[in-house]
């Protein structure tokens, strides 16, 4: 895999896409809003498009896009362009609500999950869950001095799990797979514990690790 399509404008596609590049692959940006990412493009001398030219040009593409727009987002970039792809799916199902004493709303329930119904809805496309449980600060080569952080993926597709495991790797990341597409309802949240230190007490710098023996 060499050509990376990227779904989103905001700082993770952005953080994701410069990773991307600096590990040598080459990247198309989409959006509905070019102007949002010239910033990004001066800096990066990346290609930016629609979702759909941007699902096109990728052979794997990555989802970046708010939770709630995730399946509209797809619907823009067009069946036939994520046929058949792996689709590294970053997005997390937070509500258009407050958070409760730091604990951020999600619009699904713990029977449910936002992949589960992205991978519904797209039945020939390949999605992996991946940089969902940690900030975009720290989601390409993070510095934790003596520790290799876990990134917790999930999807349908073997095939799929190593190409992003493949890119976990070069990212600074150990992966831990939980498995099918269901495992979602369990990786998603983790997205509400991360945040947690970073609402209550302004505390952003940390991953998670799974201690083995
Ligand atoms: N922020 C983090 O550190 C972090 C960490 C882990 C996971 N995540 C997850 O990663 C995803 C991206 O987060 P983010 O903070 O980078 O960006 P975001 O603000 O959640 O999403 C921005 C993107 O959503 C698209 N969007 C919003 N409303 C839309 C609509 N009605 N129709 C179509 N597209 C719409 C925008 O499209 P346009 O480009 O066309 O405007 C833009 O590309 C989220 O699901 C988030 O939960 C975030």
């Amino acid at each position: 895999m060499q050509k990376v399509g990227v779904l989103g404008s905001g700082v993770v596609a952005k953080v994701l896409a410069s990773g991307f590049i600096k590990h040598g692959y080459d990247v198309m940006v989409g959006t509905r809003e070019a102007s949002k990412l010239a910033g990004w493009q001066l800096e990066n001398k990346g290609r930016v498009g629609n979702f759909a030219e941007a699902a096109a040009y990728g052979e794997v593409v990555v989802l970046a896009v708010k939770g709630t727009a995730a399946e509209a987002v797809l619907n823009l970039a067009g069946g036939a362009n994520l046929k058949g792809k792996t689709i590294i799916d970053t997005t997390n199902p937070i509500a258009d609500l407050p958070p409760v004493n730091g604990v951020l709303q999600f619009f699904t329930r713990l029977d449910d999950s936002l992949m589960e119904r992205l991978q519904n809805a797209y039945p020939e496309s390949r999605f992996v869950k991946a940089f969902s449980c940690v900030g975009n600060a720290r989601m390409v080569n993070p510095d934790f001095v003596g520790a290799t952080p876990t990134m917790f993926i999930c999807g349908n597709s073997s095939e799929s799990k190593k190409e992003v495991v493949k890119v976990l790797d070069q990212f600074g990341w150990e992966s831990e797979d939980m498995g099918g597409v269901e495992a979602a309802r369990a990786i998603e949240p983790l997205c509400i514990l991360w945040c947690i230190p970073g609402l209550l007490r302004n505390q952003w710098t940390h991953a998670f690790k799974l201690l083995k023996k």
